[in-house]
């Protein structure tokens, strides 16, 4: 029965392999891969200059990576039986239904093949295909709320004197975990450009693996969550169709580890021009475009006797201003041993020795909390799922008016009228942090996310963690719980 539902495709499948072997595949079958690109790990470069990040990314070759290119290499030669040998690309085509084509041109379906963003997208399937489970976001409102500029203008300053915004992007990464500690450690915030599925790692919401965790984990310890695309294409040049999955997709990721995804972005390579149309659709999709002013180069120096050039260049940017009136935004990436394993630590020490002191991206530009993610109010997070039967049973559906005179609750809702979108807890309709904000009535018009509250862990303001200096893991661990509940606690508060 099955075999005669199937055999249709299999024949199909069958003839275009044979198309394809006869007029696209001259070689023959079983030559070798070719060596990965150099490009393919570590991560691009995002500090590279706009427009020659490909120039750059065929100089990048620290000895990790050969080695790294080397195992991986000798990993799909084991594949080989698998890999069809069929060339693709710009000029030979897509590769069969099902199979991915490599950076260097080549079908196949191991990793190497299929990894984004070296997998070439508009030639066969790439994990950048992959889609995340659950409803689409693309539903979801995007007002602009807050005074923090969304695209098309790009950010690449903070505002607040005195403070420094590490960001680390491509994570997370195996060495995630222990960059954690050790903000930990130094009690210091930082922002995560996350990529949802780059370099062969899998979907972040991935269960099975050791992502989700790794971001709840930096949600709790105080750092903020933003998006770094699904699969790492350049946002330049991609079409627009495909620029919107790339965020929508790590929307949805997001949002079934968080409950909700972020309001601020960096493209990758930082490649997003003007003319392509990338900035207005940022601004459109309710984006801040986040850039950097100090570059620590760290992808071209991720080995012990080179990563002092980083540590010099962030010495001298930050010396080269006075933290009474000077801020900063550094990139860096959690892709990297050395990032990792010696230049944070150099940075913190220095942030901290020259008067300075390490903020999130949304703090470093005074953008109150509740702006930094929107919420996903018909998906709960995997975590929730279990035990948050509706007892409630079906909500009683109000039919609402659009409000007229800018009042707002029981009958009337601010969606669509021309007095803002979010009704505030005097039942006023506005786009403000005050109306959209703390006290916001949900029933009556759209809200922003309501961070966790959980104490000082997340006021920048409050003296710091308390708790920490005796018997640190207990603590920690239990105070880990507590927080945990209380999130999740809230999580499911605001989804019923
Ligand atoms: C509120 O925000 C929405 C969405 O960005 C926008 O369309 C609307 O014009 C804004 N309204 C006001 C009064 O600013
Ligand atoms: C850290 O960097 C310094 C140079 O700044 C280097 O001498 C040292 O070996 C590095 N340490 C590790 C653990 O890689
Ligand atoms: C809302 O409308 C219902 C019926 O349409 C009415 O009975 C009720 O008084 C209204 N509530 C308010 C607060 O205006
Ligand atoms: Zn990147």
């Amino acid at each position: 029965m099955r075999l005669d539902r199937f055999l249709p495709l299999v024949l199909l499948i069958g003839i275009t392999h044979c198309f394809f072997f006869e007029v696209v595949n001259p070689s023959p079958a079983g030559i070798a891969l070719e060596q990965p690109e150099a490009s393919t790990w570590p991560v691009q470069p995002e500090s590279a200059p706009q427009g020659q990040s490909e120039a750059v990314s065929t100089i990048e070759e620290s000895a990790t990576a050969v080695l790294e290119a080397q195992i991986e290499n000798i990993q799909a030669r084991h594949d080989v039986t698998q890999n069809l040998d069929y060339k693709c690309g710009p000029k030979w085509g897509k590769c069969p239904m099902g199979t991915c084509c490599s950076s260097s041109g080549y079908c196949g379906t191991s990793k190497l093949h299929c990894r984004s963003p070296d997998c070439l997208i508009d030639f066969g399937t790439c994990d950048a295909h992959r889609v995340p489970k659950g409803p689409p976001t693309s539903e979801i409102l995007r007002p602009h709320i807050g005074q923090v500029p969304y695209g098309p203008q790009e950010i690449r300053s903070c505002t607040v004197p005195g403070t420094v915004a590490l960001t680390f992007d491509d994570g997370p990464t195996r060495y995630t975990g222990e960059l954690l500690d050790l903000l930990d450690k130094y009690e210091a915030p930082a922002t995560f450009f996350i990529t949802g599925v780059n370099n062969g790692k899998g979907q972040i919401d991935d269960l099975s693996l050791p992502w989700a965790p790794l971001i709840e984990r930096m949600l709790l310890s105080g750092h903020q969550i933003a998006s770094h695309t699904w699969s790492h294409e350049d946002l330049s040049k991609i079409s627009p169709t495909q620029r919107r999955e790339q965020m929508e997709k790590n929307e949805g990721a997001l949002r079934n580890i968080i409950g909700s995804f972020p309001t601020y972005m960096r493209p990758p390579y930082s490649s997003c021009l003007a003319d392509s149309g990338c900035r207005e659709a940022m601004g459109d999709m309710g984006y801040h475009i986040i850039l950097y002013d100090i570059d620590t180069d760290d992808w071209k120096n991720d080995n012990p006797s080179l990563i002092q050039r980083s540590k010099d260049l962030f010495d001298h940017a930050l010396s080269s201003g006075n933290p009474a009136t000077k801020s900063w935004i550094v990139i860096g990436h959690d892709a990297h041993e050395q990032t990792v394993h010696n230049l944070t630590e150099h940075m913190l020490r220095t942030i901290s020795r020259l008067g300075y002191r390490p903020v999130t991206i949304g703090d470093c530009l005074q953008d109150p909390r509740d702006n930094w993610y929107r919420i996903d109010n018909r998906w709960p997070g995997h975590k929730n799922k279990k035990n948050t039967p509706n007892k409630k049973g079906p909500k009683k559906v109000v039919p609402q008016q659009v409000s007229v005179d800018g009042t707002c609750g029981a009958n009337y809702t601010c969606l669509g009228s021309r007095f803002g979108l979010c009704c505030s807890s005097v039942h006023l309709c506005g786009n403000s942090t005050l109306h959209c904000g703390v006290g916001c009535l949900r029933d009556s018009g759209y809200c922003t996310v309501e961070a966790p509250s959980n104490g000082d862990a997340w006021d920048p303001k409050s003296p710091g963690r308390s708790g920490k200096s005796e018997g640190e893991s207990e603590f920690r661990t239990v105070g880990t719980a507590a927080a945990t509940s209380l999130f999740l606690a809230l999580v499911v508060a605001v989804w019923m």
